[in-house]
Protein backbone atom coordinates (compact mmCIF):
# COMPACT_ATOMS: atom_id res chain seq x y z
CA UNK A 1 0.00 0.00 0.00
CA UNK A 2 1.62 3.41 -0.87
CA UNK A 3 -0.60 6.17 1.17
CA UNK A 4 1.66 8.23 2.82
CA UNK A 5 -0.10 9.22 5.85
CA UNK A 6 2.01 12.21 7.51
CA UNK A 7 -0.82 14.51 9.04
CA UNK A 8 -3.79 16.25 7.63
CA UNK A 9 -5.96 14.35 5.98
CA UNK A 10 -4.69 13.17 2.76
CA UNK A 11 -6.73 12.55 -0.35
CA UNK A 12 -4.33 9.91 -1.91
CA UNK A 13 -5.21 6.98 -4.01
CA UNK A 14 -4.53 3.85 -2.39
CA UNK A 15 -3.81 1.02 -5.04
CA UNK A 16 -5.67 -2.65 -4.68
CA UNK A 17 -2.68 -5.09 -4.00
CA UNK A 18 -2.92 -6.35 -0.73
CA UNK A 19 -0.71 -4.27 1.88
CA UNK A 20 1.45 -7.70 2.92
CA UNK A 21 3.34 -7.19 -0.43
CA UNK A 22 6.49 -5.51 -1.34
CA UNK A 23 5.82 -2.06 -1.60
CA UNK A 24 5.10 -0.63 -4.96
CA UNK A 25 3.66 -3.71 -6.79
CA UNK A 26 2.55 -2.16 -10.43
CA UNK A 27 1.28 -3.22 -13.37
CA UNK A 28 4.99 -3.54 -14.67
CA UNK A 29 5.27 -6.56 -11.92
CA UNK A 30 1.87 -7.94 -12.55
CA UNK A 31 3.33 -11.46 -14.32
CA UNK A 32 1.98 -11.64 -17.93
CA UNK A 33 -0.42 -14.31 -17.45
CA UNK A 34 -4.21 -15.78 -18.48
CA UNK A 35 -6.85 -16.57 -16.33
CA UNK A 36 -8.61 -19.37 -17.48
CA UNK A 37 -12.25 -19.38 -15.45
CA UNK A 38 -14.05 -22.21 -15.08
CA UNK A 39 -18.10 -21.71 -14.71
CA UNK A 40 -17.60 -18.46 -16.32
CA UNK A 41 -21.35 -18.12 -17.23
CA UNK A 42 -22.08 -18.17 -13.60
CA UNK A 43 -23.38 -15.08 -11.55
CA UNK A 44 -19.85 -14.73 -9.87
CA UNK A 45 -18.17 -14.19 -13.16
CA UNK A 46 -20.58 -11.21 -14.40
CA UNK A 47 -20.83 -9.51 -10.53
CA UNK A 48 -17.39 -9.75 -9.20
CA UNK A 49 -14.53 -10.90 -11.51
CA UNK A 50 -15.34 -8.95 -14.82
CA UNK A 51 -15.61 -5.85 -12.34
CA UNK A 52 -13.03 -6.94 -11.02
CA UNK A 53 -10.75 -7.06 -13.96
CA UNK A 54 -12.32 -3.87 -15.53
CA UNK A 55 -10.97 -1.46 -12.36
CA UNK A 56 -7.28 -2.87 -12.96
CA UNK A 57 -7.28 -2.53 -16.45
CA UNK A 58 -8.52 0.70 -15.89
CA UNK A 59 -5.52 1.82 -13.42
CA UNK A 60 -3.17 -0.07 -15.62
CA UNK A 61 -2.48 -2.81 -13.21
CA UNK A 62 -2.95 -5.82 -16.02
CA UNK A 63 0.14 -6.99 -17.63
CA UNK A 64 0.31 -5.77 -21.40
CA UNK A 65 -0.67 -9.37 -22.62
CA UNK A 66 -2.87 -10.12 -19.56
CA UNK A 67 -5.81 -12.65 -21.37
CA UNK A 68 -8.83 -14.27 -20.04
CA UNK A 69 -9.99 -17.67 -21.49
CA UNK A 70 -13.74 -17.77 -20.49
CA UNK A 71 -14.69 -21.38 -20.17
CA UNK A 72 -18.32 -22.28 -20.02
CA UNK A 73 -21.07 -25.08 -20.53
CA UNK A 74 -22.61 -23.42 -23.52
CA UNK A 75 -21.60 -24.39 -26.39
CA UNK A 76 -23.34 -21.55 -28.66
CA UNK A 77 -20.96 -19.17 -27.29
CA UNK A 78 -18.38 -17.55 -28.78
CA UNK A 79 -15.75 -14.78 -28.15
CA UNK A 80 -17.73 -12.20 -29.47
CA UNK A 81 -20.91 -12.71 -27.70
CA UNK A 82 -19.33 -13.55 -24.18
CA UNK A 83 -17.65 -10.20 -24.49
CA UNK A 84 -21.04 -8.26 -25.27
CA UNK A 85 -22.44 -10.04 -22.15
CA UNK A 86 -19.60 -8.69 -19.82
CA UNK A 87 -19.94 -5.67 -21.33
CA UNK A 88 -23.60 -5.48 -20.46
CA UNK A 89 -22.94 -6.76 -17.02
CA UNK A 90 -20.15 -4.21 -16.31
CA UNK A 91 -22.82 -1.90 -17.37
CA UNK A 92 -25.20 -2.83 -14.60
CA UNK A 93 -22.56 -3.46 -11.60
CA UNK A 94 -22.98 -1.18 -9.08
CA UNK A 95 -18.82 -1.78 -8.58
CA UNK A 96 -17.88 0.06 -12.00
CA UNK A 97 -18.35 3.45 -10.82
CA UNK A 98 -17.09 5.30 -14.38
CA UNK A 99 -17.81 2.91 -17.33
CA UNK A 100 -14.94 3.78 -19.75
CA UNK A 101 -15.51 1.83 -23.37
CA UNK A 102 -12.33 2.69 -24.26
CA UNK A 103 -10.52 0.47 -21.73
CA UNK A 104 -13.35 -1.97 -22.16
CA UNK A 105 -12.37 -2.08 -25.52
CA UNK A 106 -8.57 -2.54 -24.85
CA UNK A 107 -9.55 -5.25 -22.04
CA UNK A 108 -12.42 -7.31 -24.52
CA UNK A 109 -9.58 -8.17 -27.23
CA UNK A 110 -7.67 -10.30 -25.15
CA UNK A 111 -10.98 -12.13 -23.84
CA UNK A 112 -11.97 -14.96 -25.67
CA UNK A 113 -14.60 -17.63 -24.72
CA UNK A 114 -14.33 -21.54 -25.07
CA UNK A 115 -17.42 -23.67 -24.52
CA UNK A 116 -16.46 -26.69 -22.76
CA UNK A 117 -17.62 -30.14 -20.41
CA UNK A 118 -15.69 -29.53 -17.42
CA UNK A 119 -16.29 -33.91 -16.74
CA UNK A 120 -14.98 -34.85 -20.02
CA UNK A 121 -10.99 -35.01 -20.99
CA UNK A 122 -11.79 -33.24 -24.58
CA UNK A 123 -12.92 -30.91 -22.90
CA UNK A 124 -9.73 -29.78 -21.95
CA UNK A 125 -7.96 -30.52 -25.65
CA UNK A 126 -10.28 -27.61 -26.70
CA UNK A 127 -8.60 -25.55 -23.99
CA UNK A 128 -5.30 -26.21 -24.63
CA UNK A 129 -5.85 -25.43 -28.39
CA UNK A 130 -6.89 -21.82 -26.86
CA UNK A 131 -4.47 -21.68 -24.69
CA UNK A 132 -1.94 -22.37 -27.54
CA UNK A 133 -3.25 -19.44 -29.42
CA UNK A 134 -3.90 -17.31 -27.04
CA UNK A 135 -0.02 -17.62 -25.81
CA UNK A 136 1.92 -17.90 -29.13
CA UNK A 137 2.87 -14.48 -28.76
CA UNK A 138 4.93 -15.20 -25.21
CA UNK A 139 7.95 -16.43 -24.76
CA UNK A 140 7.60 -20.08 -23.39
CA UNK A 141 8.72 -18.54 -19.93
CA UNK A 142 5.61 -16.27 -19.13
CA UNK A 143 3.46 -18.54 -19.88
CA UNK A 144 1.86 -17.93 -16.68
CA UNK A 145 -1.73 -19.47 -16.27
CA UNK A 146 -4.29 -19.32 -13.55
CA UNK A 147 -7.11 -21.53 -13.01
CA UNK A 148 -10.32 -19.62 -11.55
CA UNK A 149 -13.25 -22.04 -10.16
CA UNK A 150 -16.23 -20.39 -9.85
CA UNK A 151 -18.15 -23.65 -10.04
CA UNK A 152 -20.42 -25.62 -7.66
CA UNK A 153 -18.33 -28.23 -5.54
CA UNK A 154 -19.49 -31.22 -7.51
CA UNK A 155 -17.63 -30.46 -10.43
CA UNK A 156 -14.60 -29.26 -8.44
CA UNK A 157 -12.99 -32.51 -8.37
CA UNK A 158 -13.23 -33.63 -11.78
CA UNK A 159 -11.83 -30.16 -13.21
CA UNK A 160 -8.86 -30.38 -11.17
CA UNK A 161 -8.40 -34.19 -11.68
CA UNK A 162 -8.07 -33.26 -15.34
CA UNK A 163 -6.12 -30.25 -14.98
CA UNK A 164 -3.43 -31.52 -13.82
CA UNK A 165 -4.25 -35.06 -16.10
CA UNK A 166 -3.91 -33.21 -19.21
CA UNK A 167 -0.90 -30.61 -18.19
CA UNK A 168 -2.63 -27.35 -18.56
CA UNK A 169 -1.38 -27.16 -14.78
CA UNK A 170 1.78 -29.16 -14.12
CA UNK A 171 2.74 -29.78 -10.41
CA UNK A 172 6.22 -27.31 -9.30
CA UNK A 173 7.21 -28.31 -6.44
CA UNK A 174 9.34 -25.29 -6.60
CA UNK A 175 7.52 -21.96 -6.38
CA UNK A 176 9.96 -20.09 -8.32
CA UNK A 177 9.03 -22.15 -11.32
CA UNK A 178 8.27 -20.76 -14.48
CA UNK A 179 5.82 -20.45 -16.90
CA UNK A 180 3.67 -20.76 -13.49
CA UNK A 181 -0.04 -22.28 -12.74
CA UNK A 182 -2.06 -21.65 -9.79
CA UNK A 183 -5.52 -22.60 -9.07
CA UNK A 184 -7.86 -20.36 -7.63
CA UNK A 185 -10.50 -22.17 -5.15
CA UNK A 186 -13.67 -20.21 -4.37
CA UNK A 187 -15.86 -20.80 -1.35
CA UNK A 188 -17.42 -23.28 -0.29
CA UNK A 189 -14.17 -25.68 0.54
CA UNK A 190 -15.49 -28.74 1.58
CA UNK A 191 -19.05 -29.04 3.58
CA UNK A 192 -18.02 -30.39 6.88
CA UNK A 193 -14.15 -31.08 8.38
CA UNK A 194 -14.05 -34.70 6.46
CA UNK A 195 -14.71 -33.34 3.21
CA UNK A 196 -12.89 -30.59 3.39
CA UNK A 197 -10.21 -32.73 4.20
CA UNK A 198 -10.97 -34.92 1.45
CA UNK A 199 -10.90 -32.08 -0.99
CA UNK A 200 -7.30 -31.17 0.52
CA UNK A 201 -5.90 -34.08 -0.30
CA UNK A 202 -7.07 -34.69 -3.69
CA UNK A 203 -5.71 -31.28 -4.57
CA UNK A 204 -2.49 -31.68 -2.63
CA UNK A 205 -2.01 -34.43 -4.06
CA UNK A 206 -2.37 -32.95 -7.79
CA UNK A 207 -0.53 -29.58 -7.00
CA UNK A 208 1.56 -27.99 -4.38
CA UNK A 209 0.13 -25.70 -1.79
CA UNK A 210 2.12 -22.44 -3.18
CA UNK A 211 -0.38 -23.65 -5.95
CA UNK A 212 -3.10 -23.18 -4.57
CA UNK A 213 -5.28 -20.12 -3.68
CA UNK A 214 -7.92 -20.71 -1.66
CA UNK A 215 -10.67 -17.26 -1.59
CA UNK A 216 -12.47 -15.69 1.71
CA UNK A 217 -13.52 -12.80 -0.65
CA UNK A 218 -13.58 -11.21 3.36
CA UNK A 219 -9.69 -11.15 3.65
CA UNK A 220 -9.80 -9.14 0.41
CA UNK A 221 -11.84 -6.15 2.32
CA UNK A 222 -9.87 -3.78 2.92
CA UNK A 223 -10.93 -3.22 6.75
CA UNK A 224 -10.14 -6.80 7.54
CA UNK A 225 -6.74 -6.17 6.06
CA UNK A 226 -6.40 -2.83 8.57
CA UNK A 227 -7.27 -4.97 11.66
CA UNK A 228 -3.64 -5.93 11.43
CA UNK A 229 -2.32 -2.69 10.59
CA UNK A 230 -3.87 -0.96 13.75
CA UNK A 231 -3.02 -4.00 15.87
CA UNK A 232 0.62 -4.45 15.16
CA UNK A 233 1.64 -0.55 13.41
CA UNK A 234 0.30 0.86 16.58
CA UNK A 235 1.68 0.97 20.11
CA UNK A 236 -1.58 1.81 21.83
CA UNK A 237 -3.63 -0.85 21.26
CA UNK A 238 -1.57 -3.68 21.43
CA UNK A 239 -1.21 -3.18 25.42
CA UNK A 240 -4.92 -3.41 26.02
CA UNK A 241 -5.84 -6.40 23.90
CA UNK A 242 -5.82 -9.32 26.50
CA UNK A 243 -7.84 -10.32 28.53
CA UNK A 244 -6.93 -8.21 31.77
CA UNK A 245 -8.72 -5.33 29.59
CA UNK A 246 -11.37 -6.49 27.11
CA UNK A 247 -14.76 -8.15 28.50
CA UNK A 248 -15.82 -9.39 24.83
CA UNK A 249 -15.80 -9.46 21.47
CA UNK A 250 -18.95 -8.92 19.01
CA UNK A 251 -18.07 -10.19 15.66
CA UNK A 252 -21.68 -8.95 13.43
CA UNK A 253 -21.67 -9.42 9.39
CA UNK A 254 -25.51 -8.64 8.95
CA UNK A 255 -27.09 -8.76 5.65
CA UNK A 256 -29.99 -7.09 4.14
CA UNK A 257 -30.72 -9.44 1.53
CA UNK A 258 -32.79 -12.77 1.11
CA UNK A 259 -31.16 -15.74 -0.26
CA UNK A 260 -32.20 -14.04 -3.92
CA UNK A 261 -31.79 -16.77 -6.85
CA UNK A 262 -29.65 -19.33 -4.32
CA UNK A 263 -31.89 -21.52 -2.83
CA UNK A 264 -30.72 -24.54 -4.06
CA UNK A 265 -27.15 -23.43 -2.50
CA UNK A 266 -28.46 -22.04 0.37
CA UNK A 267 -30.36 -25.11 1.71
CA UNK A 268 -27.72 -27.33 1.64
CA UNK A 269 -25.09 -24.75 2.73
CA UNK A 270 -26.77 -22.37 5.58
CA UNK A 271 -25.95 -19.46 7.53
CA UNK A 272 -22.99 -21.19 9.48
CA UNK A 273 -21.56 -23.23 6.15
CA UNK A 274 -22.05 -19.80 4.86
CA UNK A 275 -20.70 -17.43 6.61
CA UNK A 276 -19.06 -19.01 10.25
CA UNK A 277 -17.13 -21.32 8.35
CA UNK A 278 -15.19 -19.00 6.66
CA UNK A 279 -16.01 -15.18 6.93
CA UNK A 280 -16.66 -15.02 10.62
CA UNK A 281 -13.31 -17.27 11.41
CA UNK A 282 -11.05 -14.99 9.50
CA UNK A 283 -12.25 -12.08 11.44
CA UNK A 284 -11.77 -13.67 14.75
CA UNK A 285 -8.48 -15.18 13.80
CA UNK A 286 -7.48 -11.99 12.55
CA UNK A 287 -8.59 -10.22 15.85
CA UNK A 288 -7.16 -12.14 18.10
CA UNK A 289 -4.07 -13.77 16.38
CA UNK A 290 -0.91 -13.13 18.01
CA UNK A 291 1.74 -11.05 16.01
CA UNK A 292 3.42 -12.54 13.74
CA UNK A 293 6.79 -11.91 13.61
CA UNK A 294 6.96 -10.90 9.82
CA UNK A 295 4.03 -10.34 7.18
CA UNK A 296 4.96 -12.62 5.03
CA UNK A 297 1.94 -15.03 3.86
CA UNK A 298 3.02 -18.29 5.85
CA UNK A 299 4.26 -16.23 9.31
CA UNK A 300 0.57 -14.50 9.42
CA UNK A 301 -1.05 -17.99 8.68
CA UNK A 302 0.64 -19.84 10.85
CA UNK A 303 -0.70 -17.45 13.57
CA UNK A 304 -4.00 -17.62 12.29
CA UNK A 305 -3.92 -21.37 12.21
CA UNK A 306 -2.74 -21.00 16.13
CA UNK A 307 -5.68 -19.20 17.31
CA UNK A 308 -8.02 -20.94 15.50
CA UNK A 309 -6.86 -24.49 16.85
CA UNK A 310 -7.03 -22.56 20.85
CA UNK A 311 -11.04 -22.19 20.16
CA UNK A 312 -12.58 -24.20 22.63
CA UNK A 313 -14.62 -27.02 20.79
CA UNK A 314 -18.48 -26.41 21.39
CA UNK A 315 -20.09 -29.95 22.86
CA UNK A 316 -23.64 -31.55 23.35
CA UNK A 317 -23.77 -30.00 26.58
CA UNK A 318 -22.28 -26.27 25.76
CA UNK A 319 -24.59 -25.84 22.64
CA UNK A 320 -27.63 -25.42 23.98
CA UNK A 321 -26.78 -22.42 26.15
CA UNK A 322 -23.72 -21.27 23.60
CA UNK A 323 -25.34 -21.15 19.84
CA UNK A 324 -28.81 -20.04 18.52
CA UNK A 325 -30.26 -20.81 15.02
CA UNK A 326 -33.26 -19.17 13.34
CA UNK A 327 -35.09 -18.31 9.94
CA UNK A 328 -36.56 -15.38 9.02
CA UNK A 329 -40.15 -14.88 8.16
CA UNK A 330 -41.75 -12.46 6.52
CA UNK A 331 -41.44 -8.85 7.27
CA UNK A 332 -39.79 -5.33 5.82
CA UNK A 333 -36.86 -4.61 4.92
CA UNK A 334 -36.33 -1.08 3.57
CA UNK A 335 -39.79 -0.39 3.84
CA UNK A 336 -40.36 -3.01 0.97
CA UNK A 337 -42.26 -6.46 2.10
CA UNK A 338 -40.04 -9.82 1.70
CA UNK A 339 -41.54 -13.31 1.80
CA UNK A 340 -40.41 -15.95 4.58
CA UNK A 341 -37.20 -18.00 3.81
CA UNK A 342 -39.58 -21.02 3.80
CA UNK A 343 -41.89 -19.03 0.73
CA UNK A 344 -38.32 -18.36 -1.37
CA UNK A 345 -37.87 -20.47 -4.90
CA UNK A 346 -36.26 -23.72 -4.19
CA UNK A 347 -36.64 -23.55 -0.43
CA UNK A 348 -38.13 -26.51 1.60
CA UNK A 349 -41.83 -25.81 3.32
CA UNK A 350 -40.31 -27.34 6.11
CA UNK A 351 -36.50 -26.04 5.83
CA UNK A 352 -34.87 -26.83 8.47
CA UNK A 353 -31.57 -24.77 7.10
CA UNK A 354 -30.81 -21.41 9.43
CA UNK A 355 -30.41 -17.92 8.09
CA UNK A 356 -29.60 -16.47 11.07
CA UNK A 357 -27.12 -17.67 13.86
CA UNK A 358 -25.56 -16.44 17.07
CA UNK A 359 -22.82 -17.96 18.64
CA UNK A 360 -20.26 -17.78 21.94
CA UNK A 361 -16.99 -19.11 21.51
CA UNK A 362 -14.10 -19.12 24.00
CA UNK A 363 -10.33 -19.36 23.26
CA UNK A 364 -8.31 -21.24 25.69
CA UNK A 365 -4.91 -19.56 25.57
CA UNK A 366 -3.32 -16.94 27.65
CA UNK A 367 -4.36 -14.16 26.10
CA UNK A 368 -8.08 -14.41 25.74
CA UNK A 369 -9.09 -17.15 28.41
CA UNK A 370 -12.84 -16.90 29.65
CA UNK A 371 -12.91 -13.77 27.31
CA UNK A 372 -16.72 -14.76 25.38
CA UNK A 373 -16.24 -13.57 21.46
CA UNK A 374 -20.17 -13.78 20.34
CA UNK A 375 -20.86 -13.63 16.65
CA UNK A 376 -23.50 -13.78 14.45
CA UNK A 377 -24.65 -13.26 10.70
CA UNK A 378 -28.06 -13.41 9.28
CA UNK A 379 -29.70 -12.49 5.98
CA UNK A 380 -32.90 -10.12 5.80
CA UNK A 381 -31.68 -8.54 8.77
CA UNK A 382 -32.64 -4.67 9.24
CA UNK A 383 -29.08 -3.39 6.91
CA UNK A 384 -25.78 -4.25 5.76
CA UNK A 385 -23.34 -4.20 8.61
CA UNK A 386 -20.32 -5.94 9.26
CA UNK A 387 -17.89 -5.23 12.33
CA UNK A 388 -15.50 -6.39 14.97
CA UNK A 389 -16.33 -4.70 18.47
CA UNK A 390 -14.15 -5.20 21.25
CA UNK A 391 -15.83 -4.02 24.46
CA UNK A 392 -13.25 -3.21 27.51
CA UNK A 393 -13.59 -3.47 30.78
CA UNK A 394 -15.60 -0.87 33.22
CA UNK A 395 -13.65 1.09 35.38
CA UNK A 396 -12.85 -0.57 38.29
CA UNK A 397 -14.13 2.16 40.66
CA UNK A 398 -16.82 4.97 39.42
CA UNK A 399 -16.88 8.09 40.54
CA UNK A 400 -19.46 9.66 38.60
CA UNK A 401 -23.47 9.44 37.73
CA UNK A 402 -23.86 7.36 40.96
CA UNK A 403 -27.02 9.11 41.95
CA UNK A 404 -30.43 8.17 40.77
CA UNK A 405 -31.21 9.45 37.34
CA UNK A 406 -27.58 9.05 36.05
CA UNK A 407 -27.31 6.35 33.65
CA UNK A 408 -24.52 3.85 34.09
CA UNK A 409 -21.29 4.23 32.45
CA UNK A 410 -20.71 2.70 29.15
CA UNK A 411 -17.47 0.39 29.00
CA UNK A 412 -15.24 1.91 25.96
CA UNK A 413 -15.87 0.31 22.52
CA UNK A 414 -13.30 -0.06 19.86
CA UNK A 415 -15.51 -0.78 16.82
CA UNK A 416 -13.70 -1.61 13.89
CA UNK A 417 -16.31 -1.44 10.78
CA UNK A 418 -15.82 -3.57 7.87
CA UNK A 419 -18.97 -2.59 5.94
CA UNK A 420 -19.97 -0.20 4.86
CA UNK A 421 -18.48 3.30 6.06
CA UNK A 422 -15.33 1.93 6.44
CA UNK A 423 -13.65 3.08 9.35
CA UNK A 424 -12.81 2.74 13.10
CA UNK A 425 -14.62 4.48 15.83
CA UNK A 426 -13.63 4.64 19.60
CA UNK A 427 -16.33 5.09 21.89
CA UNK A 428 -15.39 6.91 25.19
CA UNK A 429 -16.95 9.11 27.66
CA UNK A 430 -16.59 12.53 28.13
CA UNK A 431 -17.95 15.35 30.85
CA UNK A 432 -21.03 17.30 29.36
CA UNK A 433 -20.38 21.08 29.32
CA UNK A 434 -21.69 23.44 32.03
CA UNK A 435 -21.46 24.11 35.24
CA UNK A 436 -23.62 21.69 37.25
CA UNK A 437 -21.47 20.36 39.40
CA UNK A 438 -21.81 22.47 42.06
CA UNK A 439 -25.40 22.42 42.28
CA UNK A 440 -26.17 18.44 41.57
CA UNK A 441 -22.63 17.15 43.31
CA UNK A 442 -22.41 15.39 39.77
CA UNK A 443 -20.63 15.65 36.95
CA UNK A 444 -22.67 14.87 33.66
CA UNK A 445 -21.00 12.12 31.76
CA UNK A 446 -21.97 11.46 28.28
CA UNK A 447 -20.68 8.92 25.52
CA UNK A 448 -18.84 10.07 22.51
CA UNK A 449 -17.45 8.53 19.36
CA UNK A 450 -13.95 9.37 17.69
CA UNK A 451 -13.93 8.12 13.98
CA UNK A 452 -12.26 7.71 11.41
CA UNK A 453 -13.86 6.76 8.00
CA UNK A 454 -11.73 5.40 5.26
CA UNK A 455 -13.66 7.23 2.00
CA UNK A 456 -12.71 10.91 4.55
CA UNK A 457 -9.49 10.54 5.01
CA UNK A 458 -8.48 8.83 1.57
CA UNK A 459 -10.94 10.27 -0.54
CA UNK A 460 -12.54 7.19 -1.63
CA UNK A 461 -13.80 4.19 -1.28
CA UNK A 462 -11.50 1.05 -0.65
CA UNK A 463 -11.18 -1.36 -4.03
CA UNK A 464 -13.58 -4.24 -4.01
CA UNK A 465 -12.40 -7.49 -2.40
CA UNK A 466 -12.10 -9.19 -5.47
CA UNK A 467 -9.83 -6.39 -7.11
CA UNK A 468 -7.08 -6.91 -4.39
CA UNK A 469 -7.33 -10.73 -4.60
CA UNK A 470 -7.20 -11.28 -7.95
CA UNK A 471 -4.01 -8.92 -8.39
CA UNK A 472 -2.23 -10.61 -5.87
CA UNK A 473 -2.63 -13.57 -7.57
CA UNK A 474 -1.57 -12.54 -10.32
CA UNK A 475 1.89 -11.12 -8.22
CA UNK A 476 1.90 -14.53 -5.77
CA UNK A 477 1.07 -12.97 -2.76
CA UNK A 478 -0.98 -15.62 -1.03
CA UNK A 479 -1.27 -13.62 2.49
CA UNK A 480 -5.01 -13.16 1.76
CA UNK A 481 -5.78 -17.07 0.62
CA UNK A 482 -6.68 -19.65 3.34
CA UNK A 483 -3.78 -22.41 3.63
CA UNK A 484 -5.21 -25.81 4.22
CA UNK A 485 -4.68 -26.10 7.81
CA UNK A 486 -6.37 -22.94 7.88
CA UNK A 487 -9.95 -24.38 6.55
CA UNK A 488 -9.55 -27.30 8.31
CA UNK A 489 -8.69 -25.55 11.83
CA UNK A 490 -12.21 -23.87 11.17
CA UNK A 491 -13.79 -26.67 10.32
CA UNK A 492 -12.88 -28.46 13.36
CA UNK A 493 -14.54 -25.42 15.20
CA UNK A 494 -18.16 -25.36 13.14
CA UNK A 495 -18.88 -29.08 12.81
CA UNK A 496 -19.71 -30.25 16.00
CA UNK A 497 -21.87 -27.11 15.72
CA UNK A 498 -23.34 -28.45 12.83
CA UNK A 499 -23.68 -32.32 14.00
CA UNK A 500 -25.57 -30.90 16.70
CA UNK A 501 -28.07 -28.89 14.62
CA UNK A 502 -28.62 -31.80 12.64
CA UNK A 503 -29.13 -34.27 14.98
CA UNK A 504 -31.47 -31.91 16.86
CA UNK A 505 -33.81 -30.54 14.77
CA UNK A 506 -35.57 -26.80 16.12
CA UNK A 507 -39.07 -27.92 16.32
CA UNK A 508 -40.35 -25.38 15.77
CA UNK A 509 -37.80 -23.68 14.08
CA UNK A 510 -37.00 -20.23 15.77
CA UNK A 511 -37.61 -16.84 13.60
CA UNK A 512 -37.02 -13.09 13.48
CA UNK A 513 -39.06 -10.98 10.87
CA UNK A 514 -36.82 -9.92 7.82
CA UNK A 515 -35.88 -6.36 8.50
CA UNK A 516 -35.13 -6.96 12.36
CA UNK A 517 -31.67 -7.70 14.77
CA UNK A 518 -32.33 -11.07 14.63
CA UNK A 519 -34.47 -13.65 16.98
CA UNK A 520 -35.16 -13.13 20.74
CA UNK A 521 -33.01 -16.01 21.41
CA UNK A 522 -30.04 -14.53 20.10
CA UNK A 523 -30.65 -11.55 22.78
CA UNK A 524 -31.05 -14.14 25.52
CA UNK A 525 -27.68 -16.10 24.36
CA UNK A 526 -25.63 -12.85 25.32
CA UNK A 527 -27.81 -11.44 28.04
CA UNK A 528 -27.16 -14.32 29.86
CA UNK A 529 -23.78 -13.13 30.56
CA UNK A 530 -24.72 -9.38 31.37
CA UNK A 531 -23.94 -8.23 28.03
CA UNK A 532 -26.32 -6.71 25.40
CA UNK A 533 -25.73 -6.93 21.20
CA UNK A 534 -24.74 -3.26 20.05
CA UNK A 535 -27.24 -2.29 17.27
CA UNK A 536 -24.77 -0.01 14.72
C1 LIG B 1 -20.68 -14.87 0.40
C2 LIG B 1 -21.89 -15.63 0.82
O1 LIG B 1 -19.51 -15.60 0.65
O2 LIG B 1 -20.61 -13.65 1.11
C3 LIG B 1 -23.13 -14.81 0.59
O3 LIG B 1 -21.98 -16.85 0.09
C4 LIG B 1 -23.02 -13.48 1.25
O4 LIG B 1 -24.29 -15.50 1.06
C5 LIG B 1 -21.71 -12.79 0.88
O5 LIG B 1 -24.11 -12.68 0.83
C6 LIG B 1 -21.49 -11.54 1.69
O6 LIG B 1 -20.38 -10.86 1.18
P1 LIG B 1 -20.37 -9.28 1.03
O7 LIG B 1 -19.02 -8.97 0.51
O8 LIG B 1 -21.49 -8.92 0.12
O9 LIG B 1 -20.60 -8.80 2.42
Amino acid sequence: MTAPVTGGNPKVNVRPTSMFGTIGHAAEQADACTMVIFGATGDLTKRKLFPALYSLAAEHLLAADFAVLAVGREMTENDQSFREKMRVALGESDEVKHFDDAVWQQLAQRVFYCGCTAGEPAGYDAIQTRLTEIEQSRPEQKRNRFFYLAVPPSVFEPIVRHLADSGLAPRHVDPQARPWARIVVEKPFGHSLETARALNALVLSLFAEHQVYRIDHFLGKETVQNVLVLRFANSIFEPLWNRRWISHVQITAAEAVGVEARGVYYEEAGVVRDMFQNHLMQLLALTAMEPPPSMTADAVRDEKVKVLRSVRWLTPESIPTSAVRAQYSAGAVKENLVASYRDEPDVARDSQTPTYAAARFFIDNWRWKDVPFYMRSGKRLAKRYSEIAIHFQSPPHLMFGGEAGHRALQPNVLVLRVQPNEGVSLNFEVKVPGAAVALTQHLEVAPVDMDFSYTEAFGESSAPAYETLLLDVMIGEMTLFTRSDEVEAAWKIIDPLLNYWEEHPASPMPTYPAGSWGPAEADRLISLDGFRWRIP
